[in-house]
């Protein structure tokens, strides 16, 4: 990119100890990923249990879903298991801050999503792809590593959102679509993506928002590779709310920002940090 689009950073922690530190050894060798595919909303699961929370961000009341780990992938309730099971049943505290900076953003007139085409990357519970639906964003798409967490957590609670909230705001003009696959495969199946693997200067999302996806290292290329794909050129911009280390792992925000200077073709600006006991975390745009 010629011009350096915005990527703004903002710090998310809430100092709960939850840095990841569940992670204490070296990244292992992990299986190839799942094969990137579209999954439809129709594909949404009807057997697995569905039930929802109320989640108070500010001013704001989103729901939240709450399937089990170990209906789902058989696995005991882990937070995640690398390459298998990437962490998307369990809602994580940087889409709560997300949540939060974007409404702020929102009020200041900083941001308008508004008309804007979203991607919501490692999306889990959605809350801050769900957030720029009820803002009337003309498109949101949802990507998670797993499929099984788009049919059983990701779809029903974006339908459980808005269906409570369609009495009092316009919503089912938005397009939503749902792709789940490794950030190295998925832009395969991604609409808005330039597949040359060149900045997008064809289109591209407006607006691009994660919470939490940075812990692995070695995922931190991939994922950094697509969201250029991605973005749109000059204007798009990232929102991105994560720790500044996860303990174990040894990613965070220090080795991205990092990567992100090295290249040279996107600049971003930090947007919050919050310090907690164990780590501070930060919202950024980049
Ligand atoms: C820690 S969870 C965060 C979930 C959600 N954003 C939240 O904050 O509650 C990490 C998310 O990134 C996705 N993810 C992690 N590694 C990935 C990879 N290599 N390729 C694609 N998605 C990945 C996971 O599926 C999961 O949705």
């Amino acid at each position: 990119m010629a011009t350096n689009p915005p990527f703004q950073l903002f710090p998310s922690s809430q100092g709960s100890g939850l840095g990841l530190g569940f992670l204490d050894s070296p990244e292992p060798a992990l299986p190839p990923p799942p094969p990137p595919v579209e999954v439809l909303s129709s594909e949404v699961s009807s057997s697995v249990d569905f039930e929802v929370d109320k989640v108070t961000i500010g001013e704001i009341t989103l729901l939240k879903g709450r399937v089990s780990t170990k209906e789902v992938f058989g696995l005991p309730n882990s937070d995640l298991v690398p390459g298998v099971y990437e962490g998307g049943l369990k809602l994580w505290e940087g889409s709560i801050d997300l949540v939060k900076t974007l409404e702020k953003e929102s009020q200041t007139g900083n941001l308008s999503l508004s008309g804007n085409r979203v991607l919501e990357l490692g999306c889990g519970h959605a809350l801050p792809g769900i957030y720029a639906c009820l803002k009337g964003s003309d498109v949101v798409h949802f990507q998670d590593f797993n499929a099984e967490v788009l049919r059983c957590l990701t779809i029903p609670n974006l339908n459980a959102n808005l269906s409570e909230k369609s009495s009092s705001v316009s919503v089912g003009e938005t397009e939503v679509r749902f792709f789940a696959g490794d950030w190295s495969e998925v832009h395969q199946v991604l609409p808005l993506v330039n597949n040359d693997g060149e900045t997008n200067k064809k289109g591209g999302y407006d607006v691009i928002l994660m919470a939490e996806t940075i812990y692995s290292i070695s995922a931190q290329k991939s994922l950094y590779q697509l969201i250029k794909r991605c973005l749109a050129y000059p204007d798009g911009a990232v929102y991105m709310a994560a720790k500044k280390y996860y303990f174990g792992v040894g990613g965070g925000t220090r080795q991205f920002l990092s990567m992100i200077e090295k290249d040279g073709k996107m600049v971003y600006s930090m947007m919050n940090i919050k310090q907690g006991l164990h780590c501070s975390s930060s919202t950024m745009i980049l």
